[in-house]
Protein backbone atom coordinates (compact mmCIF):
# COMPACT_ATOMS: atom_id res chain seq x y z
CA UNK A 1 0.00 0.00 0.00
CA UNK A 2 1.19 3.00 -0.96
CA UNK A 3 1.61 5.83 2.03
CA UNK A 4 3.89 8.42 4.06
CA UNK A 5 6.76 9.25 6.26
CA UNK A 6 8.42 12.09 7.29
CA UNK A 7 12.08 12.55 7.37
CA UNK A 8 14.27 15.46 8.66
CA UNK A 9 18.09 15.55 7.33
CA UNK A 10 19.51 16.95 10.48
CA UNK A 11 21.66 20.00 11.31
CA UNK A 12 25.65 17.17 10.84
CA UNK A 13 24.44 16.29 7.60
CA UNK A 14 23.28 20.12 6.39
CA UNK A 15 26.31 21.45 7.45
CA UNK A 16 28.75 19.02 6.04
CA UNK A 17 26.61 19.47 2.95
CA UNK A 18 25.17 15.58 2.19
CA UNK A 19 21.88 17.01 1.22
CA UNK A 20 21.71 16.68 -2.22
CA UNK A 21 23.69 13.48 -1.89
CA UNK A 22 21.08 12.43 0.66
CA UNK A 23 18.19 13.57 -1.26
CA UNK A 24 19.57 11.92 -4.41
CA UNK A 25 20.00 8.40 -2.35
CA UNK A 26 15.97 8.70 -1.01
CA UNK A 27 14.93 9.56 -4.17
CA UNK A 28 16.53 6.65 -6.09
CA UNK A 29 15.44 4.13 -3.47
CA UNK A 30 11.53 5.13 -4.97
CA UNK A 31 10.00 7.31 -2.38
CA UNK A 32 8.26 10.59 -4.04
CA UNK A 33 8.39 13.90 -2.00
CA UNK A 34 5.23 15.33 -1.38
CA UNK A 35 6.25 18.23 1.00
CA UNK A 36 10.04 20.01 1.96
CA UNK A 37 11.12 22.51 3.47
CA UNK A 38 14.76 24.16 4.19
CA UNK A 39 14.25 25.45 7.56
CA UNK A 40 15.61 25.96 11.05
CA UNK A 41 14.36 24.98 14.58
CA UNK A 42 14.27 26.54 17.60
CA UNK A 43 15.28 25.12 20.65
CA UNK A 44 11.41 24.88 21.69
CA UNK A 45 10.36 23.68 18.51
CA UNK A 46 13.17 20.90 18.73
CA UNK A 47 12.11 20.03 22.49
CA UNK A 48 8.83 19.51 21.50
CA UNK A 49 9.11 17.35 17.91
CA UNK A 50 11.48 14.91 20.49
CA UNK A 51 8.91 15.71 23.56
CA UNK A 52 8.88 11.58 23.62
CA UNK A 53 12.35 11.40 24.24
CA UNK A 54 12.11 13.83 27.39
CA UNK A 55 12.73 11.35 30.33
CA UNK A 56 15.94 10.34 28.20
CA UNK A 57 19.83 10.99 29.44
CA UNK A 58 20.38 12.25 25.58
CA UNK A 59 16.97 14.68 25.46
CA UNK A 60 19.23 17.71 26.06
CA UNK A 61 21.91 17.02 24.23
CA UNK A 62 19.19 16.03 21.24
CA UNK A 63 17.67 19.62 21.49
CA UNK A 64 20.83 21.16 21.27
CA UNK A 65 21.89 19.51 18.21
CA UNK A 66 18.36 19.54 15.98
CA UNK A 67 18.31 23.92 16.59
CA UNK A 68 21.98 24.19 16.10
CA UNK A 69 21.81 24.39 12.14
CA UNK A 70 19.40 24.10 9.22
CA UNK A 71 17.64 21.11 8.51
CA UNK A 72 15.78 19.55 5.56
CA UNK A 73 11.95 18.43 6.64
CA UNK A 74 10.16 16.86 4.08
CA UNK A 75 7.32 14.10 3.55
CA UNK A 76 7.74 11.12 1.24
CA UNK A 77 5.35 8.68 -0.25
CA UNK A 78 6.02 5.12 -1.24
CA UNK A 79 4.77 1.64 -0.45
CA UNK A 80 5.76 0.86 2.86
CA UNK A 81 6.83 4.17 3.27
CA UNK A 82 7.81 3.83 7.27
CA UNK A 83 9.49 0.52 7.33
CA UNK A 84 11.41 0.88 3.64
CA UNK A 85 12.76 4.25 4.76
CA UNK A 86 13.87 2.98 8.23
CA UNK A 87 15.54 -0.10 6.29
CA UNK A 88 17.15 3.13 4.07
CA UNK A 89 18.11 4.81 6.92
CA UNK A 90 19.88 2.15 9.21
CA UNK A 91 20.56 1.61 12.54
CA UNK A 92 20.50 4.44 15.21
CA UNK A 93 23.76 4.16 15.77
CA UNK A 94 25.98 4.41 12.10
CA UNK A 95 28.63 2.07 14.10
CA UNK A 96 25.59 -0.48 13.72
CA UNK A 97 24.32 0.56 10.79
CA UNK A 98 24.10 -2.09 7.60
CA UNK A 99 26.50 -1.34 4.69
CA UNK A 100 24.87 1.40 2.13
CA UNK A 101 22.56 3.14 4.52
CA UNK A 102 22.26 6.43 4.63
CA UNK A 103 23.44 6.74 8.55
CA UNK A 104 26.48 4.20 7.50
CA UNK A 105 27.42 6.36 4.38
CA UNK A 106 26.87 9.76 6.23
CA UNK A 107 26.35 9.61 9.95
CA UNK A 108 29.47 10.32 12.72
CA UNK A 109 27.21 9.14 15.57
CA UNK A 110 24.60 7.69 18.06
CA UNK A 111 23.56 11.40 18.48
CA UNK A 112 24.55 13.26 14.90
CA UNK A 113 23.02 11.09 12.61
CA UNK A 114 22.45 12.85 9.76
CA UNK A 115 18.60 11.45 9.17
CA UNK A 116 15.58 11.22 11.56
CA UNK A 117 12.92 8.73 9.89
CA UNK A 118 9.32 8.49 11.83
CA UNK A 119 9.08 5.14 13.31
CA UNK A 120 5.27 4.35 12.28
CA UNK A 121 2.53 5.88 9.97
CA UNK A 122 0.51 7.61 13.43
CA UNK A 123 4.00 9.12 13.84
CA UNK A 124 4.81 10.20 9.89
CA UNK A 125 1.26 11.86 10.15
CA UNK A 126 1.78 14.17 13.73
CA UNK A 127 5.43 15.14 12.22
CA UNK A 128 4.33 15.96 9.23
CA UNK A 129 1.55 17.77 10.40
CA UNK A 130 4.15 19.31 13.01
CA UNK A 131 5.95 20.83 9.71
CA UNK A 132 3.22 21.19 6.88
CA UNK A 133 0.18 23.30 6.03
CA UNK A 134 -2.27 21.30 3.78
CA UNK A 135 -1.28 24.15 1.37
CA UNK A 136 2.15 22.84 1.14
CA UNK A 137 1.54 19.39 0.49
CA UNK A 138 1.58 18.25 -3.41
P1 LIG B 1 15.08 9.43 14.77
O1 LIG B 1 13.86 9.47 15.65
O2 LIG B 1 15.85 10.73 14.79
O3 LIG B 1 14.78 8.96 13.39
O4 LIG B 1 16.10 8.34 15.36
P2 LIG B 1 15.76 6.88 15.83
O5 LIG B 1 14.30 6.61 15.74
O6 LIG B 1 16.67 5.95 15.08
O7 LIG B 1 16.23 6.92 17.34
P3 LIG B 1 15.39 7.41 18.61
O8 LIG B 1 15.53 6.34 19.65
O9 LIG B 1 14.04 7.87 18.23
O10 LIG B 1 16.27 8.64 19.10
C1 LIG B 1 16.06 9.92 18.55
C2 LIG B 1 17.39 10.59 18.33
O11 LIG B 1 17.98 10.89 19.58
C3 LIG B 1 19.40 10.85 19.42
N1 LIG B 1 19.94 9.86 20.33
N2 LIG B 1 21.04 10.06 21.00
N3 LIG B 1 23.26 9.74 22.75
C4 LIG B 1 22.37 8.74 22.62
O12 LIG B 1 22.50 7.69 23.18
C5 LIG B 1 21.25 8.95 21.71
N4 LIG B 1 20.28 8.06 21.50
C6 LIG B 1 19.46 8.65 20.61
C7 LIG B 1 19.70 10.47 18.00
O13 LIG B 1 19.87 11.67 17.23
C8 LIG B 1 18.44 9.75 17.60
O14 LIG B 1 18.30 9.74 16.22
MG1 LIG C 1 12.83 7.89 16.54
Amino acid sequence: MSNRTFTMIKPDATAKGYTGAILDQVIKAGFTVKAMKWTKLTKAQAGEFYEVHKERPFYGELVEFMSSGPIVAAILEKDNAVSDFRKLIGATNPAQAEEGTIRKKFAASVGENAVHGSDSDENAAIEGDFFFSRLERF
